[in-house]
């Protein structure tokens, strides 16, 4: 006996109005399609078959190998799409075919463990939930005890509208069974669609068994909408934070503390309110990453600091300093206690071991050695207008503030430049570069600009 999964994933989604297939909305850095994929990898099916219609290349896009698809051109309802899955799947009678929505992220492996475990015996077994606001989804009704038939929202009664008990879309099903049905499922109903759930009152109607499973912690069946997919991301996040939280990771308010699926942190790392963790981020021990920060495929090293900024693609070595509010662009390195302080703007640039910038600079390719300085309102003029080009700062050299490096240009090792100054020349190691006039002084300049302004009354 082998068990096969059936993914329904060709609907367009059309509560969601947001134009493009609603399996791929994104959860925690994740489609909710990679999400059903991923709980249903962790049960280990023999075949996996993903039923894709509409923009079906986006959607086989985020497959990975070894998941078969089916494709559905017009989608006449979910039970068209299981009929499709099982025309290809061609499954001997006695293997075990379950069935999952993909617009349900959070559903999980031992969901699907349980399911596998109670169906043994039944003709098709049902996950249900219960649902203080039932309203869209299809009703579970009940008669001495045992299920007897799924109504669909559109075409319920007052009194099924009142039942709470909801399908998830989420079955076990024998093949036999599932094919049995599937022939005799008609478009008969408000939606004028094949459904999947009058598989259950047919099989029932046969005199067969037919069990249900009820999912405690499946608060938000399938995600319809946006407010619906808000609700499963809060979920989500609760379930990484936590996760996170048990292996050392301290969070001062984990309801406001947005971490990626594909983010990695270590155990002694702070992460405090109001900060997104994305893509291939990671965060090391004694790390301490916010409030308000943005960080996306960004590494932080241990101990270091960051703080109300913005990461992207950049890595921030070991008890390095960031911030407030530093904007770190692709392809920022800052060595091991190196700083990017208040309002600094990084751009492909290197700052080696110990070296600072800050207060309120632009530095955008640009090389700056071990425990150089740069002070405040420096700028790497890095653009002529047509290209880029790239500024050379040695070890040790001291920019003075406001200093406007239009590169190509180089600060030998130990070189200074003076403050307000217009670099356009390399300055060699260990030299003072100054560009600016001399300064005067008039004497009594007050008074005789208030005697002018009196004359001119
Ligand atoms: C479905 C169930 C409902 C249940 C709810 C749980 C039916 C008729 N209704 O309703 O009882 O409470 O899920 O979330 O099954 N799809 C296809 N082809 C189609 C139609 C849909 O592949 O022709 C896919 C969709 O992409 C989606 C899944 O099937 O991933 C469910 O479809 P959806 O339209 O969301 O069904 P619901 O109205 O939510
Ligand atoms: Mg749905």
């Amino acid at each position: 006996m082998s068990v096969h999964v059936i993914i329904l994933a060709a609907g367009e989604g059309t509560r969601m109005k947001a134009g493009r297939p609603k399996v791929l909305q994104e959860i925690a850095g994740k489609s909710m399609l990679s999400w059903v994929l991923e709980a249903v990898s962790g049960a280990s099916p023999n075949r996996t078959v993903v039923v894709v219609g509409h923009e079906a290349e986006a959607v086989v896009e985020v497959l990975p190998e070894g998941v078969e698809t089916v494709l559905q051109a017009d989608q006449l309802g979910t039970g068209h799409a299981a009929g499709l899955a099982m025309d290809f799947l061609d499954p001997g009678d006695d293997d075990t075919i379950i069935v999952v929505p993909g617009d349900a992220p959070l559903l999980t492996a031992e969901m699907l463990d349980d399911l596998i475990g109670s169906h043994p015996g039944n003709a098709v077994t049902v996950v249900t939930t219960h649902l203080d606001d039932p309203s869209g989804y299809g009703r579970v009704l009940r008669g001495d005890g045992g299920v007897t038939a799924i109504v669909e929202h559109a075409d319920a009664d007052s009194d099924q509208l009142a039942v709470r008990e909801v399908a998830t879309s989420v079955y076990a099903f024998s093949a036999e069974a599932l094919r049995s049905a599937l022939g005799r499922i008609d478009s008969h109903n408000a939606q004028g669609e094949q459904y999947l759930t009058d598989a259950v009152g047919l099989l029932v109607g046969d005199g067969k068994s037919v069990g249900a499973v009820m999912a405690a912690d499946l608060p938000v069946v399938g995600v319809n909408s946006f407010d619906q997919l808000a609700a499963a991301a809060d979920v989500m996040r609760r379930r990484i934070n936590v996760a996170w939280m048990r292996q050392g990771v301290m969070m001062d308010d984990p309801s406001r503390t947005y971490i990626d699926a594909t983010v990695v942190l270590s155990a002694g790392a702070r992460i405090f309110p109001g900060t997104h963790i994305e893509g291939s981020s990671s965060v090391g021990a004694g790390a301490r990453v916010g409030p308000d920060c943005h960080l996306h495929d960004s590494r932080v090293g241990e101990e270091a600091v960051v703080r109300y900024s913005v990461l992207d693609s950049a890595e921030v070595q070991a008890r390095a300093e960031v911030g407030p509010y530093a904007y770190l662009r692709r392809g920022s390195v800052l060595g091991p206690e190196a700083k990017a302080g208040a309002h600094v703007e990084l751009k492909n640039t290197t700052l080696a071991a110990g070296a600072k910038v800050p207060h309120l600079s632009y530095i955008g390719d640009a090389t700056v050695g071990e425990d150089a300085n740069i002070g405040a309102g420096s700028i790497t003029c890095n653009w002529d207008g047509y290209d880029k080009h790239h500024t050379t700062i040695g070890a040790r050299a001291r920019i003075g503030s406001d200093t406007m490096l239009v590169a190509p240009v180089e600060i030998g090792e130990d070189g200074w430049t003076g403050a307000g100054s217009v670099i356009t020349h390399d300055v060699p190691p260990g030299s003072l570069g100054v560009e600016r006039s001399p300064q005067k002084e008039i004497p009594d300049y007050s008074d005789k600009r208030r005697k002018r302004a009196e004359s001119d009354q």
